[in-house]
């Protein structure tokens, strides 16, 4: 199946960077939220992003401006009744997932492969929602979005196949690398990167190293490129904390307790760096 147009729900940190991407690989996007202010925002960062790839030389000025022209903000959701694939990029909040899926479906058109960014929620709960469970699927992108190379693609139990090898054509076409994985709670990446910033924040919390010591020793020691509590302010302290929930209660082991420090951090808002304020200071 073609897939010409697409559309985005959520202008956040996932949802602008995949609109970018698309934008820039040739397809027609529709970015939805539910905040004008937040779509602003989204193209805004676009643009920053896309200019400083055209400072670098990685993209010509005339192939910004028409990726630019391609994406188009809709607070209406109705505006998506025309698209070819929709990627729900929305918070990682199953609830809310699932009322938007309900308030988009009527609007879709039959042939529309329905697709979620979540970083852990059941791709088969979240389909089992809607009324095209086998055009549903996982989208799994990475933060940054237009610079890390992996896509997780998660089929949920209903999944058919010509809706997994369109994901897998449209990856190949946005110059990804797609992985496979089975629908269990936190796929992959996240089943094992969470729990290790996890046991970071336990180990900040069990006083065996400060914040510092602890970002230093993974990043010489281990060559991560972020430490793991800098790597937790750039996700987002509340997503982690949530991919621990799902892990905690989905697969019912202590081993995946969220850090009772990280819990803290989130009553307190501070969620890293969208809140200026996390593990380090943003202000
Ligand atoms: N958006 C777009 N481009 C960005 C960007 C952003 N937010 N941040 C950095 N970049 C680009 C820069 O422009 C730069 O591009 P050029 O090579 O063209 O100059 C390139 O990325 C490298 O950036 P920097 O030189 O500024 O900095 P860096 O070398 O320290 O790299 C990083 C920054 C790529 C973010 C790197 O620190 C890194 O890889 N960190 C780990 C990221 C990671 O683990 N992501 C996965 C998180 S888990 C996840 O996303 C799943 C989930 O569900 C929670």
């Amino acid at each position: 199946m073609e897939i010409r147009r697409v559309g985005v729900i959520g202008a956040g940190q996932m949802g602008n960077g995949i609109a970018h991407v698309f934008a820039q690989s040739g397809y027609d996007v529709v970015l939805h939220d539910v905040s004008e202010a937040a779509m602003e925002k989204a193209l805004e960062i676009i643009t920053a992003n896309m200019d400083r790839q055209v400072s670098r030389g990685r993209l010509s000025a005339e192939d910004r401006d028409t990726a630019l022209a391609r994406i188009s903000l809709e607070r209406d959701l109705a505006a998506l009744g025309q698209t070819d694939l929709v990627i729900e990029a929305a918070t990682e909040r199953e609830e809310l997932k699932h009322k938007i899926f309900a308030a988009l479906v009527p609007h879709l058109a039959p042939h529309t492969i329905l697709t979620s960014n979540t970083s852990s929620i059941s791709i088969t709960r979240l389909a089992s929602g809607t009324d095209r469970p086998e055009r549903f699927m996982g989208f799994h992108f990475m933060n940054p979005v237009p610079v890390m190379q992996l896509v997780e693609l998660i089929r949920g139990i209903a999944t058919d196949e010509p809706t997994y090898n369109t994901l897998v054509e449209v990856v190949k076409r946005i110059g990804k690398t797609a992985s496979s994985a089975e629908d269990f709670p936190a796929f992959i990446v996240n089943r094992i990167l969470v729990p290790m910033i996890n046991e970071a924040v336990y180990t900040l919390y069990e006083g065996v190293g400060t914040v510092a010591s602890i970002d230093h020793a993974l990043k010489l020691g281990a060559n991560h490129p972020m430490g793991p509590l800098e790597l937790a302010d750039f996700i987002g302290l509340d997503t982690c904390l949530a991919i621990m929930n799902v892990l905690h209660e989905g697969l019912a082991d202590t081993k995946y307790r969220p850090c009772p420090l990280l819990v803290k951090y989130v009553e307190a808002g501070w969620l890293g760096r969208k809140t200026k304020r996390g593990f380090y200071d943003y202000r």
